[in-house]
C-alpha cells in the first residue's frame, strides 16, 4: 500500500522503521503535542511488536495501521500516520499524523500527507466517515483538520488528564464524510 504525490510518499511502516519510530515516540516535544511530555517511554522490542501487530496480509486490512512518511525522491522519513478502529459495519476510520522531523513542518507536507492518507482510506478500506480527536490546545493540528474539511463535532472539557503534568485538557472531537 504506497502512495505519492509529487514529493511525498506515504507507505506501510515495516520493522526497519522501528528504531525511528522509537526516536519519535519517546521524544518529548513530539509526544507532547498529544498529551505524553515525557514522551512513551518505549523500547525497541515495544515499537517492534506494535508494527508485527498492524500489518496487512490477511484476507482483509487489519483494524488499526501504521504508515510512513517519506519526502522526496531519497524518500527521507519525516512523520507518520495511523488508522485505528476501522469499523467495516459502520464504514468508519479514526485518524492521526505526526510529521516528526521539526525543520519539516509548516512546510505544507502534514496538508498533503493527511489529504492523499484520505484518499487511500477510502480507497482500500472504503470508508465513509473518518474522526479524529485532538487536544484543544494543538492549535496547528485542528487548525489543519480544520482545512481539509473535519468539522468539529464537539469539545469534551477537562476530557484528557495528562498524568506527567496533572491537568486536565479539553480534547475536541472531529468528523469527516468521506462519500459525499
Ligand atoms: C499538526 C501537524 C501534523 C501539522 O503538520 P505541518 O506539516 O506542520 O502542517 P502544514 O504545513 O501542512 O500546515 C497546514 C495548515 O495547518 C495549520 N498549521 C500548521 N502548523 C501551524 C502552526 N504552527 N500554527 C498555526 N497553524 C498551523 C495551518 O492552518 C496550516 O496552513 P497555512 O500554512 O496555510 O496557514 C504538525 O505540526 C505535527 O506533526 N505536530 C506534532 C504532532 C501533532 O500534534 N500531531 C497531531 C495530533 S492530533
Amino acid at each position: 500500500m504506497t502512495k505519492s504525490n509529487s514529493s511525498l510518499t506515504i507507505r506501510e511502516v515495516c520493522l526497519e522503521d522501528a528504531a525511528l519510530l522509537m526516536q519519535w515516540w519517546n521524544d518529548p516535544e513530539i509526544m507532547g503535542h498529544v498529551g505524553l511530555p515525557a514522551g512513551l517511554g518505549l523500547s525497541l522490542a515495544d515499537v517492534q511488536k506494535s508494527i508485527r501487530k498492524g500489518k496487512s496480509g490477511e484476507s482483509q486490512p487489519p483494524s488499526s495501521m501504521l504508515f510512513m512518511v517519506l519526502l522526496g525522491t531519497e524518500k527521507r522519513p519525516i512523520g507518520e500516520l495511523n488508522y485505528s478502529g476501522w469499523d467495516p459495519v459502520r464504514s468508519t476510520v479514526a485518524v492521526g499524523i505526526k510529521i516528526c522531523e521539526i525543520g519539516s513542518r509548516r512546510c505544507g507536507h502534514g496538508r498533503a500527507a493527511l489529504g492523499e492518507f484520505l484518499k487511500l482510506l477510502q480507497s482500500r478500506l472504503g470508508v465513509s466517515t473518518v474522526t479524529l480527536d485532538v487536544l484543544a490546545r494543538n492549535i496547528p493540528a485542528w487548525r489543519l483538520y480544520e482545512e481539509l474539511g473535519f468539522r468539529l463535532v464537539r469539545r469534551r472539557r477537562d476530557a484528557y488528564h495528562c498524568a506527567e503534568t496533572d491537568e486536565l485538557l479539553d480534547v475536541l472531537d472531529y468528523c469527516l464524510d468521506v462519500d459525499g
